[in-house]
């Protein structure tokens, strides 16, 4: 147990300062929550088998909002779950979106691994437009059983991979590490790119402290995350998904009724400030960025940029290197248009035709826990 004890949240942290130590409780998760990281065990049924995969992919606020259709004997229909969105964080949905696509290039390799070959069309009804989702499906997935299927290495990873929030070690990130994460990703209209050294650091550092400092400060953006939080085993048992915080501290507080999620805490709350001051210690620890640019940012191209984070992470992964997505600069809403432009003018993106679709910290970390997932059976539409 360590000597500080903080209540730790969403992509960087909420914390409530330093704190005595509380021993009394642990903060592993409960193992209800993590089931799904032990795979598909003996699921004889390929669908099933394949999700048990796809329900692993990283997506934003851990909301799992995904729906899987069955019915069609050798089809796999995927649809966005439209009561999981986050509206003020992420407008347009571009996040869920390309959470669509992370989901189905781990269902891409599990099928591979199997021994079936996809065919997947997306959007088979129409895309949905530019401002919202809805109820048409993201993709129909055919899978054939075919012996010439080529295995990815990567599907060995995806029962690794964790998005991981720690302090990343001093160790730099070297040119192979780059050039496999590079070579992991088919980058037709997207631009991936990294940095792993120079001045231009200090520069990315500065706009991910601004845009969490927004987000942080932003009444309606940080009661969003409150919405989704889940504090303690119980609440993490029940719901499986949101971002879990189970630190004991946390659990106290929660407990003595002395956090209400329901309201936003000023400015100077130390609620916000530890948050922050967490948060930039991280940013500071960070000494390689990631990101993804895309022409274009149509639904399918965010589908795209899904798919492809997807295959980086993963090949991180398989080096030994953790990602952290910071999404919050790249977020259509009004108080982040200064780093949203900051940020593609840093990442030689015109924003009139160009999108940065991802922008992740990149290093080496501590092992951190899987987060929750709700089990393959919650995703499935019933007859
Ligand atoms: C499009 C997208 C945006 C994300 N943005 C953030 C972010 O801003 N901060 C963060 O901590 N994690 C972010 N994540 C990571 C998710 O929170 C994470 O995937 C989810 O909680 C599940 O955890 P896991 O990746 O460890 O399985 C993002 C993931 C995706 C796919």
């Amino acid at each position: 147990m360590k000597r500080r004890t903080s209540l730790q949240l969403i992509g960087g942290g909420l914390v409530f300062a330093a704190a005595p130590m509380l021993t009394a409780c642990s903060s592993d998760l409960p193992p209800q929550a993590l089931v799904a990281w032990q795979g598909p065990g003996n699921e004889t049924d390929v669908r099933k088998w394949i999700l048990s995969y796809a329900i692993l992919a990283p997506n934003s606020h851990n909301l799992q909002s995904w729906r899987v259709d069955l019915r069609q004997q050798g089809i796999i229909t995927l649809y966005c779950d439209t009561t999981r969105l986050l509206p003020e964080t992420d407008p347009y949905s571009r996040q869920i979106v390309m959470a669509q696509g992370t989901f189905l290039e781990l269902l891409d390799l599990a099928a591979r691994e199997k021994g079936f070959r996809t065919t997947i069309e997306l959007f088979p009804q129409g895309e949905f437009g530019p401002k919202a989702v809805d109820q048409r499906p993201v993709a129909r997935v055919r899978l054939e059983a075919d012996a010439s299927v080529t295995k990815d290495p990567l599907f060995a990873q995806i029962l690794r991979r964790h998005t991981n929030r720690e302090a990343y070690e001093a160790r730099p990130v070297l040119p192979d590490a780059v050039r496999a994460i590079q070579t992991s990703v088919a980058s037709a209209g997207l631009q991936l790119g990294m940095l792993t050294q120079g001045d231009a650091l200090q520069q990315h550092r500065a706009i991910a402290k601004e845009a969490w400092r927004i987000e942080m400060i932003t009444p309606r953006t940080i009661l969003e995350s409150y919405k989704v939080l889940r504090v303690g085993p119980e609440e993490i048992a029940k719901h499986r998904d949101g971002l879990s915080v189970n630190a004991p501290l946390a659990r106290t507080l929660v407990s003595l009724g002395l956090f209400d999620r329901s309201k936003a805490p000023t400015s100077d709350d130390i609620a916000v400030t530890s948050q922050i001051k967490d948060f930039n210690a991280k940013i500071d620890s960070t000494g390689a960025f990631f990101w993804l640019v895309t022409d274009g940012n149509d639904r399918t191209t965010q589908v795209n940029a899904g798919r492809a984070y997807a295959r980086a992470q993963l090949a991180a992964t398989a080096l030994g290197l953790s990602m952290h997505p910071l999404s919050q600069a790249l977020q259509e809403y009004p108080e982040q248009a200064k780093p949203y432009a900051d940020i593609h003018r840093m990442l030689g993106a015109d924003a009139a035709r160009q999108t940065v679709q991802m922008w992740a910290r990149l290093g080496y970390a501590p092992a951190v826990q899987p987060s929750p997932r709700r089990g393959m059976a919650s995703h499935l539409i019933s007859a």
